[in-house]
């Protein structure tokens, strides 16, 4: 009974995570997609990167949840493989979405502006720890494409002005 009522609250925890952000949506379709296979870990872990830049504490917790599997293993093979971030190093993320609606409204522009004003490409971050840029494909968003997560709240209809505003609150002038 005891064990039972653990999981519901889990499960509620997970669900109200996941409401309101559609990349867990999407997350949701691709795991379903999968029929919730265990031995589809590493496909799923690439979505899940794909779709929050890198892969954050809760993400990695809520697929355990929904596949069953011990925390351990599912962070296991998260820190195996190099190929996946666990955390941006900086103390703000700025995630682009390069999906094509973002992209066709001119998210590359956004990019390059961050880039150039930031000084570091996708994937690192700028020296002093103060910011990690970060690429992502569709995250569910794009009806208000070209969308930037920053800090992890979706951002819309953003532009390289948009984008530098927000970033330059961050950085050292
Ligand atoms: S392409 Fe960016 S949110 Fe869909």
């Amino acid at each position: 009974m005891f064990a039972q009522e653990i999981k519901a609250r889990t499960a509620a925890r997970f669900i109200q995570q996941a409401a309101g952000d559609k990349r867990y949506k999407i997350l949701e379709v691709h795991i379903k997609k999968f029929q919730h296979r265990q031995d589809a870990l590493i496909e799923i872990l690439h979505k899940a990167q794909e779709l929050f830049g890198y892969l954050e504490d809760n993400v990695l917790r809520y697929l355990s949840w929904q596949l069953k599997l011990p925390a351990s293993r599912v962070f296991g093979v998260a820190t195996f493989y190099h190929f996946f971030t666990l955390k941006p190093q900086g103390e703000h993320t700025c995630v682009v979405c390069l999906g094509t609606a973002c992209y066709v409204k001119g998210a590359n522009e956004v990019l390059a502006a961050v880039e150039q004003r930031a000084g570091i490409k996708t994937g690192e971050t700028t020296p002093d720890h103060k910011l990690s840029l970060l690429t992502a494909r569709c995250i569910g968003a794009c009806g208000i494409a070209p969308a930037v997560v920053y800090n992890g709240t979706v951002t819309p209809r953003q532009t390289p002005e948009s984008a530098l505003a927000q970033i330059n609150q961050w950085l050292v002038p």
